[in-house]
């Protein structure tokens, strides 16, 4: 199977990087995919946020959380006093993995392999950013820290990594956006701010 690895520049410039990252073809989604989403924000930046893979709102604009996790992501940034230019945000996988279901793009997770071809982006990122902190979704944090991280169970608690200093594994913003039940969406975006307070005054 595919992997990114040999595609990725030796700059440090990020932004060669992501002009590498947008040919990419290392594996079969970017068949998929309108184009690479790539991250985006401050090279300064001390958080770094890891999502999944790019929405459908995400691929047609070329951006990441865009759609309405990003809004979402964006609300409870700005009520943990979290400002834009301190956070870079990314994706697991760069492409738009979707089954189309009646004349929609239905979205699909991204199985191991997929998320393994596209590690090196990430890695990329993380090396030439070295966030202080960093907030996984639940697939990243899977990905990045192993199958046998359980989010339940370690949502909102620091975890060793060589990624930064500080990792946490949070919700994924469209996860709760998913939830039926509003009393525990409400609940589960109060934890999420939670978890953004938590980072950002370790940042500090
Ligand atoms: N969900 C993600 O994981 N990433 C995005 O960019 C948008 C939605
Ligand atoms: Fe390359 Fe990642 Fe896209 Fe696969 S998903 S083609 S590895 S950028």
């Amino acid at each position: 199977y595919g992997s990114a690895a040999p595609l990725v520049p030796p700059s440090p410039d990020l932004e060669v990087v992501r002009q590498a990252a947008m040919g990419c073809r290392a594996c079969h989604l970017w068949r998929l995919g309108t184009q690479t989403v790539f991250g985006e924000g401050s090279p300064n930046a001390r958080i770094m946020f890891v999502g999944e893979q790019p929405g459908d709102k995400e691929d047609l604009a070329g951006r990441p959380f865009v759609g309405p996790s990003g809004e979402l992501l964006a609300a409870a940034m700005e009520e943990a006093g979290i400002a834009r230019d301190d956070v870079y945000i990314t994706n697991a996988v760069k492409h738009f993995k979707w089954i189309p279901q009646a004349g929609r793009r239905l979205h699909q997770k991204p199985n191991a392999r997929e998320i393994r071809a596209c590690l090196p982006w990430l890695e990329a990122e993380l090396a030439r950013i070295k966030p202080k902190a960093v907030l996984l979704g639940a697939t990243a944090a899977q990905s990045i820290l192993g199958s046998d991280f359980k989010l339940t169970k370690n949502r909102g608690r620091f975890v060793e990594s060589d990624l930064a200093p500080y990792v946490l594994a949070t919700l994924h913003p469209s996860a709760i956006l998913r939830m039926p039940d509003q009393e525990l969406r409400e609940a589960s975006r109060e934890s999420l701010v939670e978890d953004l307070r938590l980072l950002a005054a370790n940042v500090d």
